[in-house]
C-alpha cells in the first residue's frame, strides 16, 4: 500500500527564478525506508518541507501537482492536521528543542498538551519514548545537559510521540560526532522495523547503504530512484551531480586495479569485511 504519492509536483518559491522542485513523481510504500541524497541546494529540505505542509502553506511560491501522505491531501491540510501524520525532524537538534519545558519530559509532553492528551495517556507515551531513545534514566534532566546525539534523539522523540505514520528526517547526523550519528541511525533503525516509513536526507552514504531499501538521487528533479547500491556506486551518476562515491567503494575500485578483487563495487562495510577476510585467508 502507498502511504506517500507525489503527482507531477513542482515547487518555486517566490522571487526565485526557476522551479526549485520540477515534476516530482514518486510512490512510496508503507514501512519503506527512502533515503535521499542530492548536493548542495538540490531542493532536498523543500521536498522535506513539502511532506509536512511548510511548502506551500508556511512559505509563499507557487505549487503545482499534489501530494498525497497517509491519507490526505497536503495542498488542502493545515500543518498542524498533517503533524498527526508525518514527523519531521531537522539538522539542527538545538533549534528543534522548543525550550517550553525544563525537563526532557516536559519537552515530549509539549506536542500531546497542546493536543489535549489525557494525563495518564501522555504519561504512558512519555515513559515509552523515553524507553526507546535509552533515556529512562534521564527524565527530569534538561535537554540542555545532553550531547548532541542525545538531543537529537529528543527532538526526533518530540515528534514521534504525536504518533505520525511517516517520519522525515532532514540531515540529521549532519552536526553530531560519529557516535552521536551512529546512536541517531540505531534508532531510526528500530523505528523501520516498527513499520513506521522513513524519509531520511543524508550524505552518509556508509549508513545509507546499509539501512534503506531505495534511494533517491535528487538535482532539483528526481534524477534516479533505485537499491542503495545501484546508486551509490555509479561513480559516474554520482560525479554528474556533484556528489563523491564512499570510501568503501574507493577501496573495493583499487582492489579491482590490483586485480585482488572481481566482483561488482562495494558500498558497505561488511561485503568490504569479507572481501578482505577472503584475501587474507
Ligand atoms: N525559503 C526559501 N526562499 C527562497 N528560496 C529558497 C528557500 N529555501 C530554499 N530556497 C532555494 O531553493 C533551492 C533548494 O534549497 P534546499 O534548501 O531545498 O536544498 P538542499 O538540497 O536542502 O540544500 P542544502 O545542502 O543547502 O541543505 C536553493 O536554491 C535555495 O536557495
Ligand atoms: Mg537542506
Amino acid at each position: 500500500m502507498d502511504i506517500i504519492n507525489f503527482k507531477n509536483f513542482s515547487w518555486k518559491y517566490s522571487g526565485y527564478r526557476g522551479w526549485t522542485l520540477h515534476n516530482i513523481n514518486i510512490s512510496i510504500k508503507k514501512g519503506e525506508f527512502i533515503g535521499i541524497i542530492g548536493k548542495i541546494g538540490s531542493g532536498r529540505t523543500t521536498f522535506c518541507s513539502s511532506m509536512l505542509g511548510l511548502v506551500p502553506h508556511f512559505y509563499p511560491g507557487i505549487m503545482e501537482g499534489e501530494i498525497i501522505i497517509d491519507g490526505v491531501n497536503v495542498k488542502e491540510t493545515s500543518i498542524s492536521e498533517l503533524s498527526s501524520h508525518v514527523g519531521l525532524a531537522f539538522q539542527s537538534p538545538a533549534n528543534q528543542l522548543t525550550g517550553a519545558g525544563t525537563t526532557i519530559e516536559e519537552e515530549l509532553a509539549f506536542g500531546l498538551q497542546n493536543l489535549g492528551v489525557p494525563y495518564e495517556e501522555m504519561n504512558k507515551r512519555i515513559k515509552d519514548m523515553l524507553k526507546l531513545i535509552g533515556l529512562e534514566k534521564f527524565g527530569k534532566r534538561s535537554p540542555f545537559e545532553l550531547s548532541g546525539g542525545q538531543q537529537q534523539k529528543v527532538a526526533i522523540a518530540s515528534v514521534l510521540i504525536m504518533n505520525p505514520n511517516v517520519l522525515v528526517l532532514d540531515e540529521p547526523t549532519s552536526q553530531l560526532d560519529p557516535l552521536g550519528t551512529e546512536q541517531v541511525f540505531d534508532m531510526v533503525k528500530k523505528l523501520s522495523k516498527k513499520g513506521i516509513t522513513i524519509i531520511m536526507s543524508t550524505n552518509n552514504i556508509n549508513y545509507l547503504s546499509k539501512f534503506a531499501d531505495r534511494i533517491v538521487l535528487f538535482d532539483n528533479a528526481i534524477i534516479k530512484v533505485d537499491t542503495p547500491n545501484k546508486i551509490l556506486t555509479d561513480i559516474e551518476l554520482l560525479k554528474k551531480h556533484s556528489l563523491t562515491h564512499s570510501d568503501i567503494t574507493e577501496v573495493s575500485i583499487r582492489l579491482k586495479k590490483m586485480g585482488l578483487y572481481k566482483g561488482e563495487l562495494l558500498v558497505n562495510l561488511e561485503d568490504l569485511k569479507k572481501v578482505v577476510q577472503g584475501l587474507i585467508k
